[in-house]
C-alpha cells in the first residue's frame, strides 16, 4: 500500500521505518523538503538530521505535506507537532479528502505561562490545549469534514507503538477512537500488522480527549520510572 506519514520527528520516523519494513511504499511529508534535508543539527528531541536518517532507510520518499498526502492510497498518519497540526492539515484538506487520517499528536503548548506549573527536570510540563471540553483530534475532524479521523497510538511510546512485543511480550493495550467505523477498522488492521493483539475500541472521537489528557499521566509514569525505563499500558479485565 502507499501510505503517507506527515512529520519528520521521532514518531514519524518510527512509523515510516516500520511501514517500509512491512513492504509499504512510504511517502513522508515535511514543510519544505529542501530545508529538511539541509539540516545538519539533531532536532529538539536529539534525533539525527533527517538526511542522515533517510540515508539509512532507502526507498522512503520525502515530499511536501500536500504531495505526501496526495500520494497515499488511503492511510495518512499525522505526526505534525500538535500545536500546529490543525493549520497545517487544513492547508491540505483537498489532498486528505476521502482518506483515513490516524492522528497521534498531543496538543502540547510549550513554554506557556501557567498558574500552577508542574516542574520537571527539563522545565515545566507543557500545557494541554485544547483540554477537557475538546481535543486536537476533534478539532482536526471539524476542520476536515471530508476526512475520516482516527485517534490512536498516543498512549504508548513511539517505539512501542511499532514494536509492541518489546514490552511485556506484547501483552498490553492499544486504543482507537473515531466517528467512522470503516476508518477505525483500517487503523485496527494497521495496528494488527504492527503486532498488536489487544486493541480496545473506545468509541467515538470524543474519547480522544481521554487519550490526549493521558499524556500527563504518561509523563508522570515516565518520570517516576526514570529515563530509559520503557513501559506499556495494559487494561486488566475481570
Ligand atoms: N506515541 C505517540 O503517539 C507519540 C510519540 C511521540 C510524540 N507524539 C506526539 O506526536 C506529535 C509529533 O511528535 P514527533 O516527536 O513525531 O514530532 P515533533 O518533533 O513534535 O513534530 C515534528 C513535525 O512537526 C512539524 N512542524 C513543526 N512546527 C510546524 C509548523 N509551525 N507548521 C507545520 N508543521 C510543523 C515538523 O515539520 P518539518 O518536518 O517541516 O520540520 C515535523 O514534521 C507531537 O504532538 C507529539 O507530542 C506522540
Amino acid at each position: 500500500m502507499k501510505i503517507a506519514v506527515l512529520g519528520t520527528g521521532g514518531g514519524g520516523r518510527a512509523h515510516a521505518a516500520k511501514l517500509a519494513e512491512l513492504g509499504h511504499k512510504v511517502h513522508v511529508g515535511t514543510r519544505d523538503p529542501e530545508a529538511t534535508l539541509a539540516r545538519t543539527e539533531p532536532d529538539m528531541m536529539g534525533n539525527p538530521p533527517y538526511k542522515q536518517w533517510l540515508a539509512d532507510h532507502p526507498g522512503i520518499q520525502l515530499h511536501t505535506f500536500a504531495d505526501a498526502a496526495a500520494a497515499a492510497d488511503d492511510i495518512v498518519i499525522n505526526g505534525i507537532d500538535g500545536h500546529n497540526a490543525v493549520t497545517a492539515l487544513t492547508a491540505i484538506a483537498d489532498q486528505l479528502a476521502g482518506k483515513t487520517l490516524i492522528d497521534y499528536a498531543v496538543p502540547y503548548l510549550y513554554g506557556a505561562e501557567t498558574e500552577h506549573p508542574w516542574p520537571t527536570p527539563w522545565g515545566s510540563m507543557p500545557k494541554l490545549d485544547p483540554c477537557d471540553t475538546d481535543s486536537l483530534a476533534e478539532q482536526i475532524q471539524r476542520a476536515l469534514p471530508r476526512t475520516k479521523v482516527v485517534k490512536s497510538f498516543v498512549t504508548q511510546e513511539q517505539d512501542t507503538v511499532v514494536n509492541p512485543q518489546a514490552i511485556g511480550g506484547g501483552d498490553h493495550t492499544m486504543f482507537v477512537a473515531s466517528d467512522h467505523a470503516d476508518a477505525k477498522q483500517t487503523a485496527t488492521d494497521l495496528l494488527k500488522s504492527y503486532g498488536w493483539t489487544d486493541i480496545l475500541d473506545l468509541g467515538g472521537l470524543v474519547t480522544a480527549r481521554g487519550m490526549e489528557m493521558y499524556a500527563h499521566m504518561h509523563g508522570a509514569i515516565g518520570l517516576a520510572l526514570g529515563l530509559g525505563n520503557h513501559f506499556g499500558v495494559k487494561i486488566v479485565r475481570r
